[in-house]
């Protein structure tokens, strides 16, 4: 006889999943990082951290570049220090967006099923994890750009969910208008359509992998110093933060790969708003950046800020040496080219063993056609033609 009260979901009625989804929680709480990230944020102190490098040297911004190769030891250490703060600022915009969709996704998720709770208790604990890290990333990295410019090169004023999520992307204003009118309906309809919700995290699974990828090294870094505490703070937040994230994936995968599974399959409607999402993802990854390996940034889009670093006292050069530099840089190949060139790949590899068997995305998105038309040879086009435009007299 059936139950006469189970006319909803229920994740109890398939234990596998279930389990997944307790283990993961269970480990998640064991080991957050909440505490000991805010504890690090606000022991941070620049002075005392500025002697040290804060990532292996390779993620140091415009590595392995003529910037890089003529820089002095102490001019390297700040571009490692750049790095972290221009890298996190990214990872910032991309986690407020995070905090909305978690909370969009769980409403949906919630109503879906009649034991649908500890999914979106997971959900909870993350948005919380997320308030933690993104205040970590924005004091660490203010206090660089304070000292170092006394301005705001990389990081921005707190902002609301909507706004662009690639801090330096190429999308045009109306681009921009488009991609938000997108999120607003996605938060409209998501609440109504757990099986939308519960794929919104394959978006942030493969967002989430291109992270994993880079912060895993960076979180390697504290392997370099003699014991956690000698690290400087900014290691240990990225070790720290590392941790966290590693649980998020675990979810995304849980809710993407396993959890629709036990609600009605997509229809027309979400299958086309899913894919929608999964190419502005691509959209977004397609280009990649000279300056900072692992973050898919619109170098063009960096002119600016570049100039003003390499004017800043930090660098002290004129105008004229400041544009030589910047096109030497952005418009050659270079060892730093190539490795943000390999980076890129492998994640063009990892998004795609990670869609795999996703049957209800197109064949472009399965295999990532649109990213991985993007290659050395056409970010230089790109970058000496923006080159040409800006400096075009
Ligand atoms: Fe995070
Ligand atoms: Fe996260």
């Amino acid at each position: 006889m059936t139950d006469p009260f189970a006319e909803r979901a229920s994740l109890q009625a398939d234990q596998r999943i279930a389990k997944q989804v307790a283990f993961n929680m269970r480990r998640a709480l064991g080991e957050d990082q909440t505490e000991e990230i805010d504890r690090l944020a606000a022991a941070f102190d620049f002075e005392a951290a500025r002697g040290f490098y804060w990532n292996p040297p390779e993620f140091s911004f415009l590595w392995g570049t003529p910037l890089w190769d003529q820089a002095s030891e102490d001019q390297r250490r700040s571009l490692n220090h750049i790095y972290w703060a221009a890298y996190y600022a990214q990872i910032t915009s991309a986690e407020i967006a995070t905090i909305f969709f978690n909370q969009i996704a769980a409403a949906g998720l919630y109503g879906a099923g009649n034991d649908f709770r500890p999914l979106c208790d997971t959900l909870d604990l993350e948005t919380r994890q997320e308030r933690a890290h993104i205040n970590a990333f924005r004091t660490v990295g203010e206090k660089v750009e304070r000292a170092l410019f006394g301005a705001r090169l990389f990081t921005y004023a707190m902002r609301g969910p909507y706004a662009e999520t690639m801090v330096f992307g190429p999308a045009g204003s109306l681009k921009r208008w488009w991609r938000s009118a997108q999120i607003r309906a996605f938060a409209a309809f998501a609440p109504d359509r757990p099986t939308l919700a519960a794929h919104y995290l394959m978006i942030r699974g493969i967002r989430t992998l291109n992270g994993k990828m880079i912060q895993e090294r960076l979180a390697k870094h504290i392997e370099a110093f003699q014991g956690y505490e000698n690290a400087p703070i900014p290691a240990r937040i990225s070790k720290a933060h590392y941790t966290d994230e590693s649980y998020h994936f675990n979810t995304s995968r849980i809710m993407s790969h396993e959890v629709p599974k036990l609600l009605p399959a997509a229809d027309a409607l979400e299958r086309m708003a899913i894919n929608r999402a999964v190419d502005g993802c691509q959209l977004d990854h397609t280009p990649f950046s000279v300056a900072i390996n692992g973050i898919f940034w619109h170098d063009p889009a960096l002119y600016e800020a570049c100039l003003t670093l390499f004017r800043s006292p930090t660098f002290g050069m004129d105008e004229r040496e400041a544009r030589e530099m910047l096109r030497r840089c952005f418009t050659e190949e270079s060892e730093g080219f190539h490795a943000s060139a390999t980076s890129h790949h492998t994640a063009v590899d990892n998004y795609r063993a990670y869609v795999e068997k996703t049957e209800l995305l197109t064949p472009a998105n399965r295999e990532m056609r649109r990213m991985s038309a993007s290659d050395l040879a056409s970010r230089l086009r790109v970058n000496k033609a923006a080159y040409q435009r800006r400096f075009a007299h």
